[in-house]
Parts: C-alpha cells; sequence; structure tokens
C-alpha cells in the first residue's frame, strides 16, 4: 500500500489534512515563485544580488503540479509570493490553471503577496481568475523615503497599483516592515491612510533573514515600543480575529479598521503556524526537496512522500535573535528566496 497518496477524511469528504510533528494540520502553502525583484528593499536584499540559476527555479508547470499535490493533500489556502511573484514572465497562467481549485472548491483562497509595482496591469486579471484579497508591501507614504527603503521602487507606481486593486474589486491588506529611525514616527499616519481607505494594515517586526550588507541593529524597533507609541495616538480593542497567519490583531476604535502585529522577534508565533512553505520553516535551513520528485517521475507518488515526509520534519519554531553579539544573519537565505 503507498501511504503517500492523500487520503479522504470520511465526514467531510474532503482530503484529511497534513498533521506535523506537533499536531499542527498543515492547510495553508506559501509557495515562492521567483526569489528576483524589481526592488531592492534594504532590509530584504542587498543592492548587488546574486539570484539562483533558473534552471533551480521550477517551472510554472511544475508549480502549478506541486500546489496541486498539497491541494490534494488538504491545503485550502495558497499564497503565491516571492521574490516579487508578479515580475515572473507568465506569472498569470499559474493564476488562471490554479483558479480551477477554486471553481471545484478543492481551494478556499488563492491569494499573493506583491509589492504592488505591477498590479495596475494585473489586478483585473487576478479578480478575474478568483483572487479576492491579496497583501501590498508599503513602508511609508514619502515618495523619498520610499526610493531610500526600496533602492528601486517608485511610490506613485505602488500607490496607482493598490487603486488599480481597489478599483478592480480586490480586498487590500497592506505590510509594512517597522523600522528604527526610518517610519516610526509615520506609522500612526500610515495607519489612518490605509483604514481611512478600507485597508487593513499589519506592522512587520524585522526578521534577519539573509546578508543585506547592512547593520540589522540599527534597522530593528521592537513592536512592543511601536504598539506601545501608537496606543498613545488610538485606543485599541483585542479582537479574536484570525487569518491563519501569525498576526494578532486589534480594532482601533478611532478609524474602525485592523491593525496586526507580526512580532517574530519579541513573541515567538509558531506554535499556532499551519502554514509550510518550500523551505519548511522562514527560520530553519533543512529545506525540502520538492523538485526532484517531481523532475524524477510524471506520477505523483514520489512527490507526495516528498511531502508527507518534509512534514514529519517541519520544526517546532524558529529562533531568531537579534542584539549585539548576533550581528550576523541568523539564516544565510534571504526572505525574497523563502518567500515571505
Ligand atoms: C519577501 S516579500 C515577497 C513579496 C513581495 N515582494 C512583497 O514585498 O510583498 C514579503 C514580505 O516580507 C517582508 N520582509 C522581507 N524581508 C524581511 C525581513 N528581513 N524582516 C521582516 N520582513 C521582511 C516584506 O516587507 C514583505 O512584506
Ligand atoms: S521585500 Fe519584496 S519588494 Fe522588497 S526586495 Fe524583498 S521581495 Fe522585493
Amino acid at each position: 500500500m503507498n501511504i503517500a497518496v492523500p487520503t479522504i477524511d470520511r465526514l467531510t469528504g474532503r482530503p484529511a489534512p497534513l498533521i506535523d510533528p506537533f499536531a499542527r494540520a498543515i492547510t495553508y502553502l506559501r509557495v515562492s515563485v521567483t526569489d528576483r525583484c524589481d526592488f531592492r528593499c534594504v532590509y530584504c536584499m542587498s543592492e548587488h544580488m546574486s539570484f539562483l540559476p533558473k534552471a533551480d527555479l521550477l517551472t510554472l508547470e511544475e508549480l502549478d503540479r506541486l500546489c496541486t499535490a498539497f491541494v490534494a493533500k488538504g491545503v485550502r489556502k495558497l499564497r503565491l509570493t516571492g521574490g516579487e511573484p508578479l515580475v515572473r514572465r507568465g506569472i498569470m497562467t499559474l493564476f488562471s490553471s490554479l483558479s480551477r481549485h477554486l471553481q471545484t472548491g478543492a481551494l478556499d483562497e488563492l491569494t499573493v503577496t506583491t509589492n504592488g509595482s505591477q498590479l495596475v496591469k494585473y489586478a483585473a486579471e487576478l479578480k478575474g481568475y478568483g483572487v479576492e484579497r491579496i497583501n501590498v508591501s508599503l513602508d511609508t507614504l514619502d515618495p523619498d523615503k520610499f526610493r531610500a527603503i526600496t533602492r528601486w521602487g517608485d511610490l506613485k507606481q505602488v500607490l496607482a497599483g493598490i487603486d488599480a486593486a481597489q478599483a478592480a474589486g480586490l480586498k487590500v491588506k497592506i505590510n509594512a516592515v517597522a523600522l528604527k529611525g526610518v517610519n516610526e514616527t509615520e506609522l500612526a499616519d500610515i495607519v489612518n491612510w490605509a483604514h481611512g481607505r478600507g485597508m487593513d494594515l499589519t506592522i512587520i517586526e524585522v526578521m534577519p533573514l539573509g546578508d543585506i550588507g547592512d547593520d540589522r541593529l540599527a534597522q530593528y524597533l521592537p513592536l512592543s515600543m511601536v504598539r506601545a507609541r501608537l496606543a498613545e495616538r488610538f485606543s485599541f480593542e483585542d479582537i479574536d480575529y484570525k487569518t491563519g497567519g501569525p498576526a494578532r490583531y486589534v480594532q482601533v476604535k478611532e478609524t474602525g479598521g485592523r491593525l496586526g502585529f507580526i512580532t517574530p522577534m519579541t513573541h515567538n508565533f509558531c506554535e499556532s503556524c499551519n502554514r509550510v512553505r518550500i523551505y519548511m520553516c522562514l527560520g530553519q535551513e533543512d529545506a525540502a526537496d520538492l523538485r526532484s520528485p517531481l523532475r524524477a517521475s510524471e506520477s505523483n507518488d514520489r512527490l507526495y512522500a516528498a511531502i508527507d515526509e518534509a512534514i514529519t520534519r517541519k520544526p517546532k519554531g524558529h529562533d531568531f535573535v537579534i542584539d549585539r553579539r548576533h550581528q550576523r544573519p541568523a539564516l544565510s537565505r534571504h526572505m525574497s528566496v523563502t518567500g515571505g
């Protein structure tokens, strides 16, 4: 008997979810579709990055097969990320093919995390493929600061992309990384701006991923401080809103919007993690090789077995630390390779 073949839950008639060694059901898959990007954010990449050889990347067909195998094994939510997923050539064909799983009801949600630069071009098409909500990363509303943070980005283009997304009927959530001395005094304005446009906002602590040729400690701003400062301007109400992600949300009384905090450094969020990535955990190096079984055979048996085996190795949590004794990255892999 091949125990790797997906099993069906008799009560729901759906594939039984993968369960990791810490009893967490794996229902959320994030897939990094490229490590390349049209920006060079200072906390994410160094200015001169070397990227993976093209042959190491999964083709769009392989990505479809991989995602489909995870859906067959009970994944209900799929997020494409990167690098910048929307700069991968032909990426709309992947959204198009994956949308069949939304139509059959095998998948609840297909979504994307993007820097927004390509949304003018793609927002309406994404909506057409069944994408309902997207995350757009934006750390400042000041054009000069935006250029300084992203090195190559143009704020106007991203804001136009957000307009296009909302006009297409996509629900937009903004992600902002809190950066010491850069956007820390601006975060309250970003709360007002995002909530004023009906967008949730999540503030993220800088994580020590990849050598960025810069000083991590200089960037690091604990969210406990950010939250305390924002609490001087706004009243927060704790809410039990969960997206399956690591953010803890509050409702902001003055704006009526939701504000999330992702605090990998000050609070470890791994205990409730229901997601897998091609790299099994953001903060651990033991990557699962799913490319070999994909390329070894047209049948999915080896792929299913490799997925099962990879899940048995999903680590309990990460161990990121940033302090003066830990100036080197905790992981050599950049977030743009793992997929944030
Ligand atoms: C790696 S990006 C990939 C998707 C897309 N390019 C974007 O920027 O949204 C995903 C998220 O990771 C965040 N990120 C990247 N490097 C990070 C780091 N070292 N610490 C915390 N967040 C980081 C980005 O701000 C972004 O919100
Ligand atoms: S955070 Fe996103 S947009 Fe910025 S460099 Fe990394 S992958 Fe590119």
